[in-house]
């Protein structure tokens, strides 16, 4: 295993069964694991980045059969943040340390170009020294150029799968698998840091379309990769799907960080779902940021991505003393800087 580990770090590319090896094979997973942990700290050695996350709306006019907040789910009750709560957010989340602040929501036809631009700048001119991440969808290019001019860092925009057929059966026909790519592409042209990134275990998904993000994340090295398990919604036609493994999922997170050992990688939500210890364990497989909730309190059962989301304890803004515990538990330092990604040598 460690001859392909060192390959894979030395940007070699590998062959099919090779990366089939390294994703479903008969080996120690732990020594994965380390090989990764080796990876991440030679570069941001026991360092993780914080990230306050504020889930601005649940408006969302796309209908991805895996998601909870899809058009289609009537049961869900809608809110949109306005300025105002967006900022607090932000000032409790300064009080704390947090130095970027994640602006995630649905695809809101409210969010209008200009006042996204606006929120973003307000943003920028109480706290210059923090970064601010845009996670809001695909959006015409000048969108994002309008946005990235009002001072936006950042912006995660995952794949999802790069199997065009898969995404395919993940998506209903409006939602087309070349215009997500072509927004990766415009975001990082314009000059964002950009974020890529999976689910694992979604419907459909087999050891081919794993390969296949492996190879994507290799040629498009984006500068973030969200990865977590597929974890089913009641309201959605995935409800009866089975949620992604732990393994696998902490397994394309160790090969995610040797293939890009640079990378700005969270220990997801969704893995802290899944497991008790997930978000631990993650960090220790090559993970090296974690998202907090920062989102007003009164709304966070509504931003309902899949069943049972954490959005208490340590997966929340107040709880970041205990979260700063349990890191240094696993071996790691929480530090109160922005975070960057290194930059490439
Ligand atoms: N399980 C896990 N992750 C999900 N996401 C959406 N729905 C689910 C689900 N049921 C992820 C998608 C999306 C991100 C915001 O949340 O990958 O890009």
């Amino acid at each position: 295993m460690t001859d392909l580990t060192d390959r894979l770090w030395a940007g070699d590319s590998l062959s099919d069964d090779e990366w089939r090896y390294l994703i479903e094979g008969d080996y120690e997973k732990q020594a994965l694991f380390h090989e990764a942990d080796k990876a991440r700290r030679r570069y941001y050695g026991t360092d993780v980045y914080i990230r306050g996350l504020i889930e601005i709306s649940n408006f969302c006019r796309n209908d991805c059969l895996y998601c909870g907040i899809r058009r289609s789910n009537a049961n869900v009750s809608r809110y949109r943040l306005t300025e105002a709560e967006i900022l607090a957010c932000c000032g409790q989340g300064y009080a704390l340390g947090f130095r970027t602040f994640v602006l995630q929501g649905g695809e809101d036809a409210y969010h209008i170009t200009a006042w996204v631009a606006g929120v973003v700048s307000a943003i920028k001119e109480k706290y210059p020294d923090c970064a601010v991440t845009l996670s809001l969808g695909e959006r015409p290019r000048r969108d994002y150029e309008i946005w990235y001019q009002a001072g936006a860092d950042r912006y995660l925009l995952r794949h999802e799968t790069a199997t065009r057929s898969h995404y395919e059966k993940l998506h209903p026909p409006e939602q087309a698998y070349l215009r997500r790519m072509e927004c990766l592409r415009n975001l990082r042209e314009i000059g964002y840091q950009t974020g890529a990134g999976f689910m694992v275990g979604s419907p459909f998904q087999g050891t081919e379309e794993l390969i296949a993000d492996m190879r994507f994340l290799q040629e498009f090295r984006p500068e973030m990769v969200g990865i977590g398990p597929f974890i089913p919604h009641r309201d959605t036609p995935f409800s009866g799907y089975p949620a992604g493994s732990l393994e696998r999922t902490l397994i394309m997170v160790a090969l995610t960080r040797l293939t890009l050992p640079k990378a700005l990688i969270p220990a997801t939500t969704a893995l802290g779902t899944i497991h008790p210890q997930g978000r631990e364990m993650g960090l220790k497989a090559g993970a090296n940021v974690v998202m907090p909730n920062l989102s007003p309190a009164n709304v966070r059962g509504q931003y309902s991505l899949y069943d049972n989301k954490a959005c208490t304890g340590q997966e929340a803004a107040e709880g970041l003393t205990a979260l700063k515990e349990s890191v240094a538990q696993a071996g790691y330092r929480v530090v109160e800087s922005r975070g960057d990604a290194v930059q490439a040598e």
